[in-house]
């Protein structure tokens, strides 16, 4: 019989998830079944249990419900623990190990597959939520010059830039960043789901910058959209999206996939 695993959220019909582990399963000839699960908003919990009884090996989690994740988790990674966020479960004998691939998944398209190293960079992160948190420290071990974290929320930004302050993090809001350059630009709010843009300066991004939004969709976002008009380097979250995956893939089943070709197929639309 196939090990089970599944992506569970709410919602979860249109996910890629599937199809991705689908084909990791083929490529590193492991017997994975893996299958979306629509949990109701109040039923979270119960929808976990009863995967895992039913001989589940191991979830991934989105939206709504990382932080309900981490916190039914009895054991968690370190950047799960930063990041207050569980994306990927793994259930052992007796325990539920909560870890978040996340951050990990983008830092690796950031630097393996788009080649642009983070290290000495001077990096923007926009959001100070779910999304930021997980990948506020992946960023850092990378050794960037500074992370300046920008918020509509401004207490919010301040609040997380304050526990890495000593790794040269700093909080502000959007007016703040007049005058400013960035190396790498990533958008972590939620804006590009509403189709809005958070209010950016002008001459924010430096030349031959990154700018980098964690949304994955058939458009550019207003966000990438605009770094377009301003001569910026581009690209969505269609790699993170199976980096992270892969991560995942590699806690679960100890082997990590080649990620390249499935990025390829995702972006020819021949993901089958
Ligand atoms: P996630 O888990 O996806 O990060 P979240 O925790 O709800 O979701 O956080 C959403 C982030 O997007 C927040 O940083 C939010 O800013 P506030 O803290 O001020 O709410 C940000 N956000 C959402 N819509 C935005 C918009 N239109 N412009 C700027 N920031 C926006």
């Amino acid at each position: 019989m196939s090990d089970k695993y599944a992506l569970i959220g709410n919602p979860v019909a249109h996910s890629f998830s599937p199809l991705i582990h689908a084909e990791f399963a083929r490529q590193t000839g492991h017997d994975v079944e893996y299958t979306r699960l629509l949990a109701p908003l109040d039923g979270f919990a119960a929808a976990v249990e009863q995967f895992r009884a039913q001989g589940g090996k191991g979830l991934n989690v989105t939206l709504p419900f990382k932080l309900e994740a981490y916190k039914l988790s009895t054991r968690h990674s370190a950047r799960a623990e930063h990041a207050q966020a569980v994306n990927t479960l793994k259930f052992e004998d007796g325990a539920v190990f909560g870890d978040n691939t996340d951050g990990a998944g983008l830092v690796r398209d950031i630097e393996v597959n788009l080649g642009f190293p983070i290290v000495a960079m001077r990096v923007l992160l926009m959001g100070a939520g779910g999304a930021a948190r997980g990948a506020l420290l992946p960023l850092l071990e990378k050794k960037p010059v500074t992370v300046v974290i920008a918020n509509r929320t401004v207490e919010k930004a301040h609040e997380l830039a304050q526990r890495f302050f000593h790794q040269g993090c700093s909080g502000c809001g959007y007016d703040e960043l007049v005058n400013r350059q960035f190396d790498l630009v990533i958008n972590a709010t939620s804006a590009s789901i509403a189709g809005e843009l958070p209010p950016l300066p002008a001459h924010l991004f430096a030349p031959r910058s990154l700018v980098y939004d964690m949304m994955y969709g058939k458009e550019p976002t207003p966000f990438l959209k605009f770094a377009l008009e301003q001569g910026a380097r581009i690209a969505d979250g269609s790699g993170m999206l199976i980096e992270q995956a892969a991560e995942s893939f590699l806690i679960w089943r100890g082997v990590r996939p080649d990620t390249a070709q499935v990025i390829a197929k995702l972006r020819a639309g021949t993901l089958l």
